[in-house]
């Protein structure tokens, strides 16, 4: 597959995006099926995988991973995070979002940030972390005492690269100057446009962009018309009935023109993503082996320019309803 290359970083153009893999978040799914899935992004070259101590109960996320990337080791770009799972007895601190519980409670203390680290590498069966993310910000902790930390683990042989997860500009500047950076990894696709100001500072410092939910959750794939009871997408704005509806319709155009080209949406949402940026890489989920391929095979798509600006007049009318998650 297509690489490009995250602050120094090189890594498949399309990776794998492990999070759909732990039940709760896109609804029932075992271990079995997981597995398959991650072997399926492995053989399809989508061999960036990319994890957070913070899916699953327990590192059930990173345990999944850990065992799938077993004797492949050498193949795959190893990206976590940590900051979510905050460990029993330790405070946390509030970091609002649009889901409609509200909040995500975190804790990256730079005292904890070692031990973070060692249970996630003891999770994922390896003695390094090829990208180590700071989760969310801590409201309460500067963020400089957090890279200083996570600098340390790079020092010490733990951890490769350093990224930052949901951060503002400000933000990933300041961190920079503490520690470079490889990678900011931000929610960015056709329904959510990503932050000029973020995007200016992380090319200027030369740190990569990681396109996260690179699929809208699964909306710009095309075939999303509910979500049931189990499916953390329920807590979305922009998934509940009303506006997954009127979403649905006001997105047909997009739909079309994949049609006309002759590719699915979600290949045409993945492919229009890496045209947005030389350093942008998207990290898709999926369960489905075949749309795993399917995905993969958007790396080595070309657009025509014609094509892109219909794109975008496309976009321009796609009015979403229903408000962000940050
Ligand atoms: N840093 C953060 O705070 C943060 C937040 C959210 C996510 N992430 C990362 O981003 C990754 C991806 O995000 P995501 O999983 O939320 O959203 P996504 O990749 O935008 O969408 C995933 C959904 O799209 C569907 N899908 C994938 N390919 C498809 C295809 N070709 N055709 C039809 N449906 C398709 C999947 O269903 P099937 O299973 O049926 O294919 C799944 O339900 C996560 O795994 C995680 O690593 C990071």
């Amino acid at each position: 597959m297509r690489t490009r290359e995250l602050g120094g970083l090189r890594v498949p153009a399309i990776g794998f995006g492990a999070m759909v893999l732990s039940p709760g978040m896109y609804g029932d799914i075992d271990d079995d099926r997981a597995g398959r899935a991650l072997r399926a992004a492995l053989d399809a070259g989508a061999a960036h995988v990319d994890t957070s101590d913070g899916y699953g109960d327990d590192g059930h996320n990173e345990r999944l991973v850990g065992r799938a990337i077993k004797g492949r080791r050498d193949e795959v770009v190893l990206a976590t995070k940590f900051g979510l799972a905050v460990p029993e007895g330790e405070p946390s601190r509030s970091f609002p979002v649009g889901y409609a519980f509200g909040e995500l409670r975190v804790n990256a203390e730079p005292r904890l940030v070692r031990r973070y680290a060692e249970r996630s590498l003891a999770n994922l069966g390896t003695d390094a972390i090829d990208l180590y993310y700071l989760h969310f910000p801590d409201p309460g902790v500067p963020i400089e005492e957090t890279v200083g930390a996570m600098g340390e683990l790079v020092e010490a042989g733990l951890v490769r690269h350093l990224g930052l997860s949901n951060v503002t500009a400000d933000q990933l500047r300041r961190a920079y100057a503490v520690h470079p950076i490889a990678a900011v990894q931000v929610e960015w696709s056709m329904w959510r446009p990503v932050d000029p100001e973020l995007r200016a500072a992380a090319r200027e410092l030369g740190a990569g962009l990681v396109a996260w939910s690179p699929l809208g959750s699964g909306f710009l794939a095309g075939a999303v018309r509910e979500v049931g009871a189990d499916d953390f997408r329920r807590h979305a704005p922009r998934f509940s009935a009303e506006n997954l509806a009127a979403n649905y319709d006001r997105y047909a155009p997009v739909r079309d023109l994949a049609v006309d080209l002759g590719i699915t949406p979600a290949q045409l949402a993945l492919a229009w993503l890496l045209y947005q940026d030389d350093h942008v890489v998207a990290i898709p989920g999926s369960r489905t082996p075949a749309h795993i391929e399917e995905n993969a095979a958007a790396a080595g798509f070309t657009l025509h320019p014609d094509t892109l600006a219909r794109i975008e007049r496309a976009l321009e009318k796609f009015d979403v309803s229903g408000g962000t998650l940050l």
